[in-house]
């Protein structure tokens, strides 16, 4: 049975109660799960004795002109996952609870957020660190585990954990795809038919270029044209950006070296925006 906690009071209090040596693994959502955040739940439990999630659409990380008032929520389909996933607890919080009248103080890491995503989300990251930081106040876990499909994010709070010393190991879990390659997302469920059958070209174009490079191409801007010219099979896909980027500090780099690189694309289908990536493995 997965005990319900709906404000800080109660998840302070259930987190009081656990005893000393008991390891907590937390996986932190903002619902509509799907088999990408189950198996985050799945890597937390074999890491954990016992496993917190939370749900919480967090409107500190989505812009003015973001999906935040049609993001979905299923919540009851959400807790019937959690429920036989064995979860021990969710912790779901209102926004009045997370941000009171008055809260004023903001969390920013400043080089990793900044390209990819953060050029073209103004003030997302600097929502996902303060939310995250949050809870791990709250939640107090010993593991936290984050989905690679947004490589930038786990990169993010991954700085966010070293440079504030927050006592919590991350773990990453791999990317979970539909049969033909499609990331899963909550925001899958936006795409219109003829968007959701554009939609595999994106992990399509990752692999291309993943093939280009094992055939020996190193040069990025190459690598990152090669990735762009698969997508504009279809003029469905307004691509955002295609980049290859050093893995750690996701800073720009002009030949994939000794490190490997981060392959990451975003594009909009339609109204729906989707990201993916693929990690090269670098030169030995
Ligand atoms: O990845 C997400 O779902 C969110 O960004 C997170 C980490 C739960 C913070 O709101």
């Amino acid at each position: 049975m997965t005990l319900i906690l709906r404000d800080k009071a109660s998840l302070r209090a259930w987190r009081a109660k656990l005893t000393e040596g008991t390891r907590l693994g937390f996986v932190p959502t903002m619902g509509a799960l799907h088999a990408g955040h189950m198996s985050l739940v799945a890597q937390a439990r074999a890491a954990a004795d016992i496993v917190i999630a939370s749900i919480f659409v967090n409107p500190l990380q989505f812009g003015p002109n973001e999906d935040l008032s049609r993001y979905p929520r299923p919540i009851e389909a959400d807790i019937e996952k959690l429920e036989a996933a064995g979860v021990d607890a969710l912790f779901l919080p209102s926004v009045e609870d997370m941000y009171p009248t008055g809260a004023s103080t903001m969390v920013e890491e400043t080089l990793v957020s900044g390209p990819l995503c953060g050029a073209v989300r103004p003030g997302h990251f600097r929502g996902v660190t303060t939310v995250v930081l949050k809870l791990f106040n709250l939640v107090q876990p010993h593991v936290a585990v984050f989905g690679q499909k947004d490589a930038q994010q786990c990169a993010v709070i991954e700085r966010m954990v070293r440079d504030l010393d927050v006592p919590v190991e991350i773990l990453r879990g791999p990317i979970m795809r539909e049969a033909d390659g499609l990331a899963l997302s909550s925001r899958n469920v936006y795409l219109s038919v003829e968007d959701r059958a554009a939609a595999p070209l994106l992990h399509q174009s990752l692999q291309t270029v993943a093939a280009a490079y094992e055939a020996g191409e190193r040069d990025a801007e190459k690598l990152a044209q090669i990735g762009l010219d698969v997508l504009a099979q279809s003029d469905r896909i307004k691509v955002q950006y295609w980049e290859v980027r050093d893995p750690e500090s996701l800073g720009g780099i002009a030949r994939v070296g000794a490190s490997g690189a981060l392959l990451a694309v975003a594009a909009h289908l339609g109204t729906t925006r989707l990201i993916d990536n693929l990690l090269l493995g670098g030169d030995v």
